[in-house]
């Protein structure tokens, strides 16, 4: 019960990572907020509820500035406080090299994806700089290490969430706010699932990854938690490269 009486805001909760990441806290004690453009988090509310939880939704455009901040402010006056948060809302555009590469999908996903986290960070730093300090924790990936052939507007968004993370947290480091980033590999959800149901490219993914599979969201919510936890004190400003070894070669 690392969360007992602890507010957690999750952005992008009601599938895959965000998802396993509010049961995992919820699990631990904590009150969790789920702010998603996807109505299905009521079932997560529904199932941390159900096992003596306590959750809420807010559906939320994480690209709009002021559905952000009413999201914190719904969280603060419904649960009292808000001591971490875990800016984890993305989208991911269709594969397609540079020169091919289409400028309004470039937009849409720099609108969620940077922009999400920017406005999220915002809202919750406001918030945590008045009120004794927290952990925020935001979803970069491997592309925001390394590139991946077919995605430069992700290996762009994921680049600078890795930025924005380094940004805020020299910036805050001494009102008792720690800012870092996980960079997860590949993770079997909806938002991988096409490239997961095509054997070629299992064939292909598998054989160059060390561990040799997909990571189930569960095994990225720990790190989270971790982050956001008294044990992780002095850590600030860090990524955290979660890919069963993908980018050590
Ligand atoms: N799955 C992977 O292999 C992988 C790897 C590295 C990083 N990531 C990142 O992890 C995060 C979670 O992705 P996932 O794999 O769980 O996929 P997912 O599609 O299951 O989850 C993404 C969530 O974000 C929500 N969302 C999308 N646009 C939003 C918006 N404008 N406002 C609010 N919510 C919005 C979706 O509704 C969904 O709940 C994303 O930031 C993604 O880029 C995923």
């Amino acid at each position: 019960m690392r969360f007992k009486e602890k507010v957690v805001l999750i952005t992008g909760g009601s599938t895959g990572i965000g998802r396993a990441t509010a049961l995992a806290f919820a699990r631990e004690g904590a009150s969790v907020m789920i702010g998603d453009v996807d109505n299905s988090a009521a079932e997560v509310v529904q199932t941390i509820v159900a096992a003596g939880g306590v959750a809420y939704f807010q559906r939320c455009n994480v690209s709009d500035g002021a559905q952000v901040d009413d999201l914190v402010q719904q969280c603060v006056g419904r649960f009292g406080g808000l001591h971490a948060a875990f800016n984890n809302a993305g989208i991911l555009p269709t594969t397609k090299l540079f020169h091919e590469a289409d400028g309004d999908e470039f937009d849409r996903v720099i609108a969620v994806d940077v922009k999400g986290v920017f406005n999220a960070m915002k809202a919750e730093i406001r918030h945590m700089l008045n009120n004794g300090g927290g952990a925020i924790v935001n979803t970069a990936s491997v592309a925001g290490v390394i590139a991946d052939p077919g995605m430069a507007a992700y290996v762009a968004a994921k680049h600078a969430v890795v930025g924005l993370t380094k940004a805020a947290a020299i910036e805050y480091a001494r009102n008792d706010i720690r800012v870092n980033a996980i960079a997860p590999g590949l993770v079997d959800t909806p938002m991988t699932s096409r490239w997961l149901a095509d054997p070629a490219f299992r064939e292909m993914f598998f054989a160059a990854s060390p561990i040799g599979r997909a990571a189930k969201p569960e095994e990225i919510a720990g790190t989270v938690l971790h982050l956001c936890s008294d044990a992780a004190s002095f850590t600030n400003g860090q990524i955290a490269i979660i890919d069963g070894g993908q980018t050590s070669h």
